[in-house]
């Protein structure tokens, strides 16, 4: 069966992660539980860091996108393996900055950042501002006044591609809640004015085309657009900006039906197409910025899960209902995203049945995945749904006030807590 990197199966016939049973860590700590291979993050960072190093020399650096999976721990091992990070709201960059991440390295997102997020991350001397728009351009400016600073700051723009990827998660056309449209003009007058205004240091351009891509061909599309951008900028108002962000989106082997590149393949091409473009330009090649989450944190991830019992309606289908659902991950019923499910304590047992995992929600679309080819399975067993680093914990709710489960790091055998399980106290914390 298509299992994830780090995954293996023991003599008990039992799932492995890390090294580690995932029947003892479910005995351990119980179920649902997240479950990440601390091994398998760094390897893709470091691949990352190094093929950027590799095919362009000319300067970049690779920025984790955070809210894929969001928590002290991950904010460490990042910053650990040299790379920046993207952090979207200030809950994020609060997290950063308490796991001691390096504040010149982050790059601060979002569509529609407050004045009091765009002060904190002043404060805290990020390394750049993404602005989205003109309103928080001159929200922005105004509080570096305030605070008699200068912000650096990279202007978005959407460059109007579509990458051929599921519609709520499309970021990079030109009908966006995200930024600066280059069609009509838009992004050029925020160049304009951002340029002329003194507590303003604009350093360059960034753009996301979206998730969970697997073609080359957006990526190149895209720096080539964004470098076009950069020089008919230069050649408007005599500005020649040195950055340029490329965002993240970089698709991952969810199933075995997905086949992703190998990163490096990606950077080869990118670079490829860039010094081309640059030097029919004759432009100075930009420093680049990749921003990639999902692919450094999905991998990773597994979430167990234990079966509380089967339901067979005959002729019409098969649930199993397991103790989590869409509050840990509301993937399946907001995408229909597909998942490989493994049957983690009976791995070698024949395959008897097509299942639907039903979550524990009070609510009919709370499901795992439909149409899983599983063996006979019991109260009691142990399911693992593969690849939920990104975009699971980072996701969750408290839905029907379920605690959110905790996540255990896994190396080489070993496995420790990074989040706790919350409790029925944390549940009602805030509660008045
Ligand atoms: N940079 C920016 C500005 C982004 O908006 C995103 C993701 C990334 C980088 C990282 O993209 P990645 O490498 O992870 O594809 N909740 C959805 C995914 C939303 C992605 C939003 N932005 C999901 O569960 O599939």
């Amino acid at each position: 069966m298509f299992l994830t990197q780090g995954l293996a199966v023991n003599e008990k016939g039992h799932l492995t992660i890390g090294g580690c049973d995932t029947t003892e860590l479910a005995a351990a700590y119980g179920t649902p539980l997240y479950v990440m291979d601390e091994q398998v993050i760094r390897d893709a960072l470091k691949e990352y860091v190094r093929s950027m190093k590799e095919f362009y020399p000319q300067g970049g650096r690779i920025a984790y996108a955070s809210k894929a999976c969001c928590f002290l721990e991950m904010y460490r091992i990042a910053g650990e393996e040299g790379a920046g990070a993207d952090v979207a709201s200030a809950g994020e960059l609060y997290t950063a900055l308490q796991a001691g991440f390096p504040a010149d390295r982050l790059y601060f997102h979002g569509n529609n950042k407050p004045a009091g997020e765009l002060r904190m991350a002043l404060e805290a001397g990020v390394g750049r501002i993404v602005v989205d728009n003109l309103p928080e351009l001159h929200r922005l400016s105004a509080v570096a006044r305030e605070l008699g600073c200068t912000a650096d700051i990279l202007l978005r723009v959407t460059p109007g591609i579509d990458a051929h990827t599921h519609s709520f998660i499309r970021t990079g056309q030109i009908d966006s809640k995200f930024g600066l449209t280059m069609e009509n003009g838009d992004a050029l007058a925020a160049v304009r004015e951002a340029a002329a205004m003194k507590e303003i240091s604009l350093r360059g351009i960034h753009c996301h085309i979206g998730s969970q891509i697997f073609d080359a061909e957006p990526f190149i599309h895209a720096a080539e657009v964004l470098l076009d951008f950069l020089s008919d900028v230069r050649t408007q108002t005599g500005l020649a900006m040195k950055e340029m962000s490329l965002g993240g989106g970089f698709g991952i082997a969810y199933t075995a039906e997905d086949q992703p590149r190998p990163y490096s393949e990606y950077m080869a091409m990118v670079s490829g197409a860039l010094k081309k473009k640059a030097e029919a330009l004759d432009y100075p090649l930009p420093f680049i910025i990749l921003e990639p989450g999902r692919s450094i944190a999905a991998p990773a991830g597994i979430t167990l899960y234990t079966v509380g019992g089967v339901k067979n309606i005959p002729g019409v289908r098969t649930y199993i209902s397991v103790d989590g659902g869409m509050a840990d991950n509301p993937r399946y019923a907001l995408y229909q995203a597909e998942y490989t499910v493994a049957a983690a304590s009976r791995m070698n047992d024949p395959v008897a049945c097509q299942a639907t995992i039903a979550g524990r929600c009070c609510e009919s679309g709370d499901m795992l995945q439909e149409n899983v080819s599983l063996p006979d399975m019991d109260s009691g067993d142990l399911l693992a749904v593969l690849a939920t680093g990104a975009y699971n914990y980072s996701m969750s709710s408290n839905y029907n006030r379920l605690p959110r489960p905790a996540v255990v790091m896994v190396k080489n055998g070993e496995s420790r807590v990074v989040v706790r399980g919350e409790t029925y106290d944390d549940l009602i914390r805030n509660d008045i």
